[in-house]
């Protein structure tokens, strides 16, 4: 079964962005780890990364018509794309949401809102890379 794992913006500088939030995981190594982690669940999986909103809507509207799982890591878009909500309702496979750090514990009130949690079967959160591994077991 083909699955997505989606990240959003300036996720593609992980192990480099503020390693003492998101730790020192470079993209690439995430990248790896998924298809590993994937593959161990008979997933094939492929992962992407953007900085430009439209291209994870885009992702999306592939994910609804193709009916593919998404494993959605989506940054800061997460707490205000109403576009990003639209996207995440209409699809029909699970989606599972996914963050390095636990966005709710974190000191800055935007973080306290998630668009994509109501449309999620489940929410992994503070768990680093790992919790990208526990998000894939749960589609
Ligand atoms: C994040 C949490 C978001 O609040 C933040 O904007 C990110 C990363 C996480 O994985 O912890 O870019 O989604």
């Amino acid at each position: 079964m083909k699955v997505l794992v989606l990240n959003g913006p300036n996720l593609g500088r992980l192990g480099r962005r503020e390693p003492g939030v998101y730790g020192h995981t470079s993209y690439n190594e995430l990248v790896e780890l998924c298809i590993d982690w994937g593959r161990e669940l008979g997933y094939d999986v492929e992962v992407r990364q953007t900085n430009h909103e439209g291209d994870l809507l885009d992702w999306l509207n592939e994910a609804a018509d193709e009916h593919t799982p998404v494993v959605l890591n989506a940054g800061a878009w997460t707490h205000y794309s109403y576009a990003l909500f639209d996207a995440c309702a209409q699809l029909t496979a699970p989606l599972v949401e996914v963050h390095l750090s636990n966005p709710e514990q974190r000191p800055e009130e935007f973080r306290h809102t998630s668009v994509v949690t109501p449309h999620a079967k489940a929410v992994v959160v503070g768990k680093g890379v790992e919790g990208y591994r526990e998000a894939l077991q749960s589609l």
